[in-house]
């Protein structure tokens, strides 16, 4: 998909007027249903089981991101606290992944301290992992700096690296030192080239660096990508360099790739699913949007269809 394409997409995602439209005529057209698991956790019950009977592990991301007040930022705190409980009691394999702007970064970063502190407290009584997703990089320095301050005291949780940030090598090698759980993925928001690498090449060829080092010297990092030269340059360092199966896990998004899903599972990989569900999709879709005109082409065949 040509930049334009991509960065008229991603602006649609902050647009209130365009989610209104896309949302009263999305999960009733059915094609959000491909991306989305469901709009409440227990809609994600059936689904996730179906991931496991696979041999699939997977993150729960209950949607939602940018909240302004605090009343919302607590709102999404209780549901995660009762997802962790509903996972347990459904043992479900599955851990839970989250936006600091869901918890409040917005408002301060002492809010989504406070919160994040409350989550990881209960995941740990029910000896769950939570991973803190990374979003613009207007976010990235404050999400590093309280993921910093989080984890001495909290070992449940990791972050995310996006390979197409220019600043990602200093940080990863940060990471590794503090010996931080780390998710790499490319990076799915419109950066400016001040800061961002603007053409694939770049971006693929830093994510290709960026996994050597977190395949050799992290801890349990999540490779997390649908595509093909990345995954094959993940298995190919793996073998060169004996690092087994069990060290990694790869990570896709719920309904991307999902043949290639099965086959690194039938060939002895880990594999853990990215489901997202609620109420709060549009963002969330509209940034796949932007990947893949072919996901472009089945939204608008769903809509046409209706
Ligand atoms: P890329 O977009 O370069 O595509 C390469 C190939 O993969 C395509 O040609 C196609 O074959 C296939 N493919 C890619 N996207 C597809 C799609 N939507 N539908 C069908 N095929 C597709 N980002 C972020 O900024 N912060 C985060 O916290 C996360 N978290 C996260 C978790 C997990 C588990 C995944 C898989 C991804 C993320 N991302 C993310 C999103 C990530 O940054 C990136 O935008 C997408 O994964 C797309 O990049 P790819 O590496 O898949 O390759």
């Amino acid at each position: 998909m040509d930049m334009l394409t991509r960065s008229l997409l991603l602006t649609m995602a902050n647009s209130p007027n365009i989610e209104r439209f896309v949302k009263k005529n999305g999960m009733s057209a059915g094609f959000a249903r491909r991306f989305i698991a469901g709009e409440t956790m227990e809609e994600t019950a059936a689904p996730v089981r179906a991931l496991n009977d696979r041999g699939m592990t997977v993150s729960l991301d209950y949607l939602g991101e940018n909240v302004s007040r605090a009343e919302e930022a607590a709102e999404s705190v209780a549901y995660y606290l009762r997802l962790l409980r509903f996972i347990s009691d459904n043992n479900l394999n599955a851990n839970i992944s989250l936006k600091l702007t869901q918890l409040g970064l917005d408002i301060g970063s002492d809010v989504a301290e406070r919160h994040m502190r409350e989550i990881l407290e209960e995941a740990a009584r029910y000896d769950q992992f939570v991973r803190i997703d990374m979003e613009g990089s207007a976010y990235t320095q404050r999400t590093l700096d309280l993921f910093d301050a989080l984890q001495p005291d909290h070992k449940n949780t990791g972050v995310v690296i996006q390979s197409y940030l220019t600043r990602s090598e200093q940080d990863v090698e940060k990471l590794i030192e503090m010996g931080a759980r780390v998710r790499l993925c490319k990076g799915a928001y419109d950066e400016p080239r001040e800061v961002a690498f603007q053409n694939k090449t770049d971006v693929d060829a830093n994510y290709l660096r960026l996994v050597r080092r977190v395949l050799k010297d992290g801890n349990y990092p999540g490779i997390a990508t649908h595509d093909e030269l990345m995954i094959e340059g993940t298995c190919d360092f793996a073998r060169e360099e004996s690092i087994m199966p069990d060290r990694y896990e790869f990570q896709m998004l719920y309904g991307i790739r999902r043949d290639r899903q099965e086959s690194l599972v039938r060939a002895g990989y880990r594999m853990r699913v990215y489901v997202p569900f609620g109420t709060q999709w549009y963002a969330y879709m509209m940034r796949r949007m932007a990947e893949r005109p072919a996901n472009l082409w089945f939204v608008i065949k769903n809509l046409l269809r209706r």
